[in-house]
């Protein structure tokens, strides 16, 4: 059985003493959620001190990027092994606003896993189409193509320990979700994908996240699909009240 993963990606919200804060209460209100895994994404900036508020429990941190180096004459880059040994634990890799603000290759979203694993950390990948990519019934071979060329050279091992989130592009940070059965279907995909490619064990235990306006109202739903295994969440994850809402829906899911 795969343990449920819900992540919050805080994105360019909350300094570093707002980002304290809200680590530290839901330090406080998690603590009852033993049958999921927890992760928070702040900015970079606040790492250390929320890496130091949510010390000794069960919520781990994850970063939002990094560079595909170890160290050298970078500029503004921060490197995935300065990244783990601040005690980061996961690395969000490839977010569609990267991908798209930011105009991160597939080559770079590859080089950036590798890396992440070379230092450590454990990736959550970030797929997912465009509005535009949907209604030209292209999502399954966008989503192909961003999962084999982020996944390429990994071994069976590593891959087994990736996180996929798919986030439709159109439904982050808009309040429309996929409904659970168009989600469902791409996990579906996405899982079939690692099963031709992949031993067995594999797709078995790759958790996929589902992400796009998730909220306390539309998780248990989403989570009750049997190939959405966790959400990674924007919006509703920068109050306690809505993030704590969502692990209370999963929750609600697992019975
Ligand atoms: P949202 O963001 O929940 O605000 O839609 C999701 C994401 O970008 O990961």
């Amino acid at each position: 059985m795969r343990r449920p993963f819900i992540a919050g990606n805080w994105k360019m919200n909350l300094n570093i003493e707002e980002a304290t804060t809200l680590a530290s209460a839901l330090a406080q209100q998690t603590a009852s959620f033993r049958n999921v895994d927890i992760a928070i994404a702040p900015t970079h900036l606040a790492l250390s001190s929320v890496i130091n508020a949510v010390k000794n429990t069960g919520i781990h941190v994850a970063s939002q990027n990094h560079y595909f180096e170890e160290s050298g004459a970078y500029t503004g880059q921060v490197s995935p092994t300065m990244l783990r040994a601040a005690g980061v634990a996961y690395a969000l890799v490839g977010h569609s606003e990267r991908r798209t603000l930011f105009n991160e290759s597939l080559a770079e979203v590859n080089k950036k896993m590798q890396a992440a694993f070379q230092a450590g950390l454990l990736p959550i990948l970030c797929v997912g189409e465009t509005l535009a990519e949907r209604n030209q019934n292209s999502a399954e071979s966008v989503i192909k193509e961003q999962i084999e060329t982020a996944l390429d050279g990994l071994s069976a091992d590593q891959v087994a320990a990736v996180t996929i989130a798919y986030e439709p592009v159109w439904a982050i940070g808009t309040g429309i979700t996929a409904s659970p059965r168009d989600a469902q279907q791409i996990h579906a995909f996405i899982r079939k994908l690692l099963v031709d490619r992949y031993p067995a064990f594999v797709a078995e235990d790759v958790r996929i996240q589902y992400g796009g306006s998730v909220k306390p109202h539309n998780a248990a739903e989403l989570l009750a699909q049997p190939d959405i295994d966790g959400a990674l969440v924007g919006g509703a994850s920068l109050t306690v009240d809505a993030f704590v809402g969502i692990l209370h829906a999963i929750t609600e899911t697992q019975g």
